[in-house]
């Protein structure tokens, strides 16, 4: 598209926006309960770390490439890669992955659409029933709330990034630090709510395995939204004059800021309703948690608030989390709609309506691998289990090619845009920042030990998952 490039309309609004990509389901459930089988207080403080040491360097990478190039993340690669066709590789890359990765969130985030319909019309009893999940997933009625989380993702972005993304984020962003700060308020004043906040946070570091530590990085690194190219779009909406170094701290704590804060209400909340639960029991992943796992603890808030005031916090949890999940989503699906408006000279509107059909087609395809149809539900096999069209798009895109952005975007910024050049693009706008420990911090570890980092996560990923082979015992 000609004319000037689109931009966010102030440091707060970008700040938000990012923010807004990195909150989600990740934070909200992913982390408390990450945390409460891992070692509580020890394992908030190794994610802290990664978050601060590993992560954030990297979000400057990615801004400062976006902010510089002044383009979406194929463009960006393609322009300070000088044309080569081995950086020209890692900007697809970093394009197709955010679309995938949007493919199979746009199915959760219409499943938690769907519980907070049937929340709002009164059907928190048959949320609780174990078998509903099962069932709901497998429902016709997914396709409504697909068009529903559609439509929404479409009306922010047609806005463009000022009066879409910009607009959105600080209206959503506010709403979902008041709903989670009245809904931890609600849980700690429960009774037994301190058992679950003593499990949360006392530190046992000998839980903390080679496991564990790889289980952090990478919740820290996907939290923080990283190497989906979304730092790289949205850094290209900001001007030479705002502070690179300065928001992307503000978005890293944020976002360990509600993380943690999460875990102050789905703790606490899950012993007042069981104060004999065991931590090591909860479900492994979020999906478990969030479907089937709480429903139950907010139905048996009826015998203290009655059935109207449980359906109104578990309201409130669902809003909160689709909240989270819309600003997220509307983040990753920017990205490769970016890349069509630039690379290919379309409008928004017509990148929108392309990529969307695609969009549908896939997630139709996603939501169908749960049982709908056998085709997509067992669709292959590889290291001794059976794979469904969601779990190749989760395995391939979300825990594999991740970590190899992040690396390919640490050697891009370090060996072929150079050290200087990438310093030099960070000052700009951050007068405190040249010269500072942070600045030779950043500059030493994007080029050394991050990388290798990434490097090790993203070989014992293909070990584990496509040969079955553990590296690390
Ligand atoms: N940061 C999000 C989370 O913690 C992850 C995410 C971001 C997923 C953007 C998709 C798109 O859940």
């Amino acid at each position: 598209m000609s004319g000037a490039r689109e931009q966010f309309g102030s440091r707060i609004g970008f700040i938000l926006a990012a923010a807004g990509s990195a909150v989600g389901i990740g934070n909200l459930v992913g982390f408390p309960v990450g945390a409460a089988k891992n070692g509580g207080g020890a394992f908030l403080l190794m994610y802290a770390i990664f978050v601060f040491a590993i992560c954030l360097p990297v979000m400057l990478a990615e801004m400062s490439v976006g902010r510089k190039a002044k383009k979406d993340p194929l463009g960006a690669y393609r322009i300070l890669g000088g044309n080569s066709t081995g950086w020209k590789l890692a900007g697809w890359l970093s394009i197709i992955t955010p679309f995938m990765i949007a493919v199979f969130y746009m199915v959760i985030t219409i499943w938690i659409l769907g519980y907070l319909a049937e929340v709002f019309m009164g059907n928190l009893d048959a949320l609780a029933n174990p078998e509903m999940f099962g069932q709901f997933i497998n429902s016709p009625s997914i396709f409504g709330y697909m068009a529903a989380v559609i439509g929404i993702v479409y009306l922010i972005l047609q806005g463009g990034v000022k009066e879409g993304i910009e607009k959105a984020a600080k209206l959503l962003m506010p709403s979902l630090f008041l709903m989670l700060l009245l809904l931890v308020i609600f849980v700690l004043t429960q009774d037994n709510a301190m058992a679950g906040v003593k499990f949360y946070l006392i530190p046992d570091f000998s839980k903390i395995t080679a496991e564990v530590v790889n289980g952090a990085l990478s919740q820290a690194f996907f939290s923080l939204s990283l190497g989906m190219g979304i730092m790289i779009t949205y850094g290209s909406y900001i001007d030479n004059r705002s502070d690179v170094p300065g928001s992307a701290k503000l978005v890293a704590i944020t976002d360990t800021a509600v993380a943690f804060t999460a875990g102050l209400m789905i703790l606490p909340a899950i012993f007042s309703f069981n104060p004999q639960t065991d931590p090591s029991q909860l479900s492994e992943s979020s999906i478990g948690m969030i479907f089937t796992f709480l429903p139950k603890i907010f139905l048996a808030l009826q015998a203290t608030i009655g059935y109207m005031g449980a359906s109104i916090v578990a309201g409130i949890f669902f809003l909160l989390v689709f909240f989270a999940a819309i600003t997220s989503l509307v983040s990753i699906f920017e990205v490769p709609v970016a890349a069509l408006m630039s690379e290919k000279d379309v409008n928004r509107k017509p990148a929108l309506m392309i990529l969307g059909v695609l969009l549908i087609v896939l997630a139709c395809m996603c939501a169908m691998s749960f049982g709908y149809n056998d085709f997509f539900t067992s669709f292959t096999s590889y290291a001794g289990t059976q794979k469904s069209f969601f779990d190749i798009v989760f395995d391939v895109f979300y825990e594999t090619i991740l970590p190899l952005n992040g690396l390919l975007i640490c050697i891009f910024v370090i060996y072929r845009w150079k050290k200087h050049n990438f310093n030099e693009a960070l000052d700009e706008g951050a007068p405190h920042y040249k010269g500072s420990f942070f600045e030779k911090y950043v500059d030493i570890s994007v080029g050394t030990f991050i990388p290798v980092i990434l490097f090790v996560i993203f070989v014992n990923t293909v070990a584990l998952k496509y040969f079955g082979v553990s590296l690390f015992g």
